[in-house]
This record gives structure tokens, C-alpha cells and sequence, in this order.
């Protein structure tokens, strides 16, 4: 019998490293929360929301993304939100989840920092004590806004420092290089926040090397555009930058339209860390083993290269050294058919 390449992946164990929990509203809570909250929507029904995610670009993408945050106002609206993903994780194998938030999107409409942090971070609790499921929490910055704008969030953080492990950039790329950001990273760095960002998802290669030389990132996040920079894949190869790369979000973002044309294959080639991850899963129409399905099928992966995708997300988490190891460990017995 051939080798069952969709059961692999489903059974597999995985960790997510980009994920926007906003990202994961899905319209059935969308509408729930609307009500829930006296909020309304432009939209009638769960259909109308579905129909209305077409993007053409990161922008589209982004109007509705922010619009959609409007429903969150309560700690608890942030506990479902982040809770309702962590179940699904559980359902998908996954062991460890890095979450991005972005406050500026909700303390711009008037809702706490600690009201967005105190929901997120019970649900977190609660999936690692039901679940077993660890997390890393990953603050971004949204750069469109200003740098004094992302000062301000900086200091939230600073608060809350045990809760949060990284800092990250989102949001709008074109016109907002890393270098906007330089100040702050250094600031966090310096308070001891592990850094991401997001380049070269549609922004040039350039950024992707001001990410690395100005924001000093542990990660890139998609990444995709420093392909066109042999020196640049070459450096990202040699200082073993994993790239955090998702599919769905690229196909639907039309970054990479045909999934068959993705340069996945060609990132492994290089010897680079790629991971694979969902992004907002709710807009792009599908979660982390989505995500593995949809590129292995499009790109024809061997089970060599997916279980390299697969350890690769382990390797390039901020587990702890003791934790990464325990997690390859797990990892190396389900591939050998002990899990
Ligand atoms: N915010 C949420 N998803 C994003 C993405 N794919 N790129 C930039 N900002 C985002
Ligand atoms: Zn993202």
C-alpha cells in the first residue's frame, strides 16, 4: 500500500509560529460577538461575511481585518476568541502555538491593553493545563502607525513582561520599512524581547535585510521576496534564520496566486529553516494542517520534506532548549511510527 502522505500530516505532531489570533475570528463568532456586544456590521448574515473575503491585495486583506476586530471588546470576547483556536490546535496535533496580537488595534477603539492580554493570556493558561498545549505570546506593532505610537505599546509590554515573550511587526508593509522601527526594537531588545517581523511578504528584499540588520530578528515572518537576493538567501542560510512561510495566506493574499508555484521547494533547496504556519486562518480558509495539506499537494512533497517542515517548526520555536528537545523528541517517535 502507498504511503498515506494527508494522514501523516493530520497525525502529526505540529507547533504554529504565525498566527494572528485576531486572524482567527471566524463569522459565526464575528456575528455572535456582534450581538453579544450591540456592535453592527456591515453584513446580514455568516454567508455575506464569507463572500466578502476576496483580496486582492495585503491591504484588502487589512480593511476587513481591522474592521472585524470591532466586535472584541471584553476580556472575555479575547478568552473565546484565543480558547476556540487552542481547541482546534488540540484537534490538529498541534504542541506548541506563538501567537501574535496586535493591542494598537484595539486600544485605537478604546479597549485596554490588559483587557486584550488578560483574556488572551487565561485562555493560554487554560489550554496548557487541559491541553498540554505550550504558547509564546508575540506583541506586533502595527506599521502603519507611528513610531511614538509603537513607544507607547512598548511600555504596556514593559508592564507585562512575563506574559509576553516577543515583539513583532504587522500590518501594512509597503512604505513602512523595518528601519521605521529601529528604536523600539532596540528598546525591547534590550528589556530582553525576543524579536520577529514580518518582510518581503510583499515588501522588496531590501526589507527583509533591514529587518535582520536594523531589528536584529531571531525569525522572518513569510519572508517570500528575499528570494530575489541569492546573497540574501545565502545569509539567511548561513545565520539559520527560519522563515515562518503560509501558504493559504499567500495564495489568498496574491503574493503566490498557484500554490504549484510556490517557492517552498526552492527555500528547502537553499538549506533554509521554512516552517509552515496559517497566518489568519478565518480569512484564508484554512488552519495549520490546512496549510500542510494544501502545499504538499500542490508542490507534491515527500515525506522526507514534510517531516523536515514539520521538525523545522520545533527547531525555530522559542521553546526552551530543555522543552525543544523533549517536543524533536516526541516528534522523532511519531515518525518513526512510536507515536
Ligand atoms: N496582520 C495580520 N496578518 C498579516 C499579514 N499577513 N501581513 C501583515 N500584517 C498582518
Ligand atoms: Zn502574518
Amino acid at each position: 500500500m502507498s504511503f498515506d502522505i494527508d494522514a501523516f500530516i493530520r497525525g502529526m505532531p505540529k507547533a504554529e509560529l504565525h498566527l494572528h489570533i485576531e486572524g482567527t475570528l471566524e463569522p459565526e463568532m464575528m456575528m455572535g460577538l456582534a450581538k453579544r456586544n450591540g456592535v453592527s456590521l456591515p453584513y446580514q448574515n455568516v454567508e455575506e461575511i464569507r463572500k466578502a473575503y476576496q483580496f486582492g491585495s495585503l491591504q484588502d486583506f487589512l480593511d476587513l481585518y481591522y474592521a472585524g476586530m470591532s466586535v472584541l471588546k471584553t476580556e472575555r470576547d479575547f478568552f473565546d476568541l484565543t480558547y476556540a483556536y487552542l481547541t482546534r490546535m488540540h484537534q490538529e496535533h498541534t504542541r506548541h502555538v506563538e501567537i501574535f496580537f496586535d493591542p494598537q488595534g484595539h486600544t485605537e477603539r478604546g479597549v485596554a491593553f490588559d483587557t486584550v492580554l488578560d483574556g488572551i493570556s487565561s485562555a493560554l493558561e487554560k489550554a496548557q493545563i487541559e491541553f498540554g498545549i505550550t504558547s509564546r505570546l508575540i506583541m506586533c506593532f502595527l506599521r502603519h502607525l507611528s513610531e511614538d505610537s509603537a513607544f507607547e505599546t512598548f511600555d504596556h509590554a514593559c508592564r507585562c513582561k512575563s506574559r509576553i515573550f516577543g515583539i513583532g511587526l504587522d500590518s501594512s508593509e509597503k512604505g513602512h520599512p523595518p528601519s521605521k522601527f529601529s528604536r523600539v526594537y532596540k528598546a525591547a531588545r534590550e528589556a530582553g524581547f525576543y524579536p520577529v517581523a514580518h518582510a518581503g511578504e510583499e515588501g522588496p528584499p531590501s526589507y527583509v535585510c533591514e529587518a535582520l540588520d536594523d531589528l536584529k530578528v531571531k525569525r522572518i515572518d513569510h519572508g517570500n521576496r528575499a528570494l530575489e537576493n541569492p546573497a540574501l538567501v545565502k545569509r539567511i542560510a548561513d545565520e539559520k534564520i527560519p522563515l515562518t512561510i503560509c501558504p493559504l495566506s499567500n495564495k489568498r493574499l496574491q503574493v503566490c496566486p498557484d500554490l504549484t508555484q510556490h517557492p517552498l521547494r526552492k527555500m528547502l533547496d537553499a538549506d533554509l529553516i521554512v516552517t509552515i504556519n496559517s497566518d489568519d486562518p478565518s480569512y484564508f480558509g484554512g488552519y495549520l494542517t490546512d496549510n500542510f495539506l494544501a502545499i504538499a499537494g500542490a508542490l507534491s512533497l515527500d515525506r522526507k520534506a514534510v517531516e523536515t517542515l514539520g521538525r523545522n517548526a520545533f527547531i525555530a520555536s522559542f521553546l526552551s532548549a530543555q522543552d525543544k528537545q523533549k517536543a524533536l523528541e516526541d516528534f522523532d517517535s511519531y515518525v518513526k511510527g512510536l507515536g
